[in-house]
């Protein structure tokens, strides 16, 4: 199963990065074939439709056909403000934007639509992001995936990690592997 992996944050030292890393591990261990995206690596401009009608940038079309070769997906997202990202939200909305001119990318869910996703998000208080889940949950309903009905919330982010990236809790890492088992199990199944 192709599993993709990456976190709504490019902060160099990210905990949503740091657990998106531990997640492509435990995602190998589980048999998955993980892609693991850093979103840093792609020059994604903010939406708008003006700049839109000028062509869709390179990295937003690779972006969208890394996406379609994935059933599975695993997403960490930081919380901001009890939502999650811009950086996620501009991501999601880009690839699911149709691209008129193109026969196939003119399918807005193309990139979207069937995906198994698991939603895990990182943050330092004690919620660990669980409200940031709550607002990204109905906008993956809205791009046609099937979010899995397990998640994790990692709190208190800054005690959660070993020096080598490694969780400390194995409580914690069981609930991880619990979500990417799910997500696994789903999208053989679906796919
Ligand atoms: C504008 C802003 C709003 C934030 N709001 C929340 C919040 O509502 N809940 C929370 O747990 N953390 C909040 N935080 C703290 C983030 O969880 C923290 O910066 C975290 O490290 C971001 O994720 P990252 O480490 O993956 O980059 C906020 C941070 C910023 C910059």
């Amino acid at each position: 199963m192709k599993l993709l992996v990456f976190a709504g944050s490019t902060r160099q030292n990210s905990w949503n990065r740091k657990l998106a890393k531990v997640v492509a591990s435990l995602g190998q261990s589980a048999g998955a074939q993980v892609t693991h995206l850093e979103l840093s690596d792609f020059d994604v401009p903010m939406y708008n439709a003006d700049l839109e009608s000028g062509g869709t940038p390179a990295d937003v079309m690779r972006l969208k056909q890394i996406g379609y070769e994935h059933p599975a997906w695993i997403i960490c997202t930081p919380e901001y403000n009890a939502g999650y990202p811009a950086l996620l939200k501009n991501m999601l909305d880009w690839i699911s934007s149709p691209v008129k001119a193109d026969l196939l990318w003119r399918d807005d869910l193309r990139s979207t639509r069937g995906k198994v996703v698991g939603v895990l998000s990182a943050s330092p208080g004690a919620l660990g992001g669980q409200r940031a889940q709550s607002h990204l949950v109905p906008l993956l309903l809205n791009l046609q995936c099937w979010v899995a009905p397990k998640n994790y919330a990692l709190g208190r982010a800054g005690e959660a990690f070993e020096a080598d990236g490694q969780l400390a809790s194995p409580v914690a890492k069981a609930n991880i592997q619990a979500v990417i088992e799910q997500v696994l199990w789903a999208a053989e199944r679906l796919h």
